[in-house]
């Protein structure tokens, strides 16, 4: 069964008190929506926000990982680190990450490889930027990402993973894609998804669009038929907007 899922992403966002709070805030009104809802916080507030989740519709989620598995690499912060603090899901390719870290697609399936070794769940990022839309390359894009960065991966590995559809030029812009652009480009993912693995697996997997999602536009966005719910950057952040977002479901 494909599962419908909203996941925040706080960016680099909130101090460990005010993630705590929000955290907080945000379980607190979960009651029994249709969605999964996901918290990818930052690093430092992960095991603290565990302890404050005790929703069984809400999950904790990292932002990022390492494409090692341990060793001698300052600053990194492993797979098997995030799922000891409790997390179960973690974002792998985000734009932001891409542009300015210059992660390329093999650094990204090593990622998503490491993420399902230690039993994470892979938000895998996909989308392109205004003039790749602009020329119509946007489809090949697409496929590219996700051809390099999942399509190693086996049925079983494949399966396990979310997709998050998320143009770039609607990131943090207010300039969401309409909901026809994020039908056409989920419908397109699907398709490919089923080329690869087959009707069932395609059928099950959960493709979350993202880029400007508020409460005014959810309810449009979400009721497309290959729209399986969001991933919400600046919305996130606040408990309200959110919830609205969780709601509109
Ligand atoms: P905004 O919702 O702020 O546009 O960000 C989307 C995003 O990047 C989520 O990962």
């Amino acid at each position: 069964m494909r599962k419908l899922i909203v996941a925040g992403n706080w960016k680099m966002n909130k101090t460990l008190q005010e993630g705590i709070d929000l955290a907080r805030a945000v379980n607190e009104k979960i009651n029994g929506q249709k969605a999964l809802v996901v918290l990818c916080t930052p690093f430092i507030h992960l095991s603290e926000v565990k302890k404050v989740i005790t929703k069984s519709s809400l999950f904790l989620g990292a932002q990022n990982c390492s494409s090692k598995s341990a060793g001698a690499y300052t600053g990194e912060t492993s797979a098997s680190m995030i799922k000891s603090t409790g997390a179960d899901y973690v974002i792998i390719g985000h734009s932001e990450r891409r542009a300015y870290f210059k992660e390329t697609d093999k650094t990204l399936n090593n990622k998503i490889r490491l993420a399902l070794e230690n039993e994470l769940i892979p938000i895998y990022c996909c989308g392109e930027v205004l003039p790749e839309r602009e020329a119509g390359k946007h489809f090949d894009v697409v496929q590219s990402q996700i051809n390099e960065g999942l399509f190693s991966l086996s049925n079983k590995e494949f399966s396990k993973v979310v997709i998050a559809y998320e143009p770039v030029w609607a990131i943090g812009t207010g300039l969401n894609a309409t909901p026809e652009q994020a039908q056409e480009m989920h419908a397109y993912i699907r398709d490919l998804i089923d080329d690869k693995y087959g009707k069932s697996v395609a059928g099950d997997t959960t493709i979350q669009y993202g880029g400007s999602c508020k409460p005014a536009n959810a309810k449009e966005l979400f009721a497309q038929p290959d729209v399986d719910g969001g991933l919400i950057g600046g919305a996130s952040l606040s408990e309200e907007d959110f919830i609205a977002i969780v709601n509109s479901i």
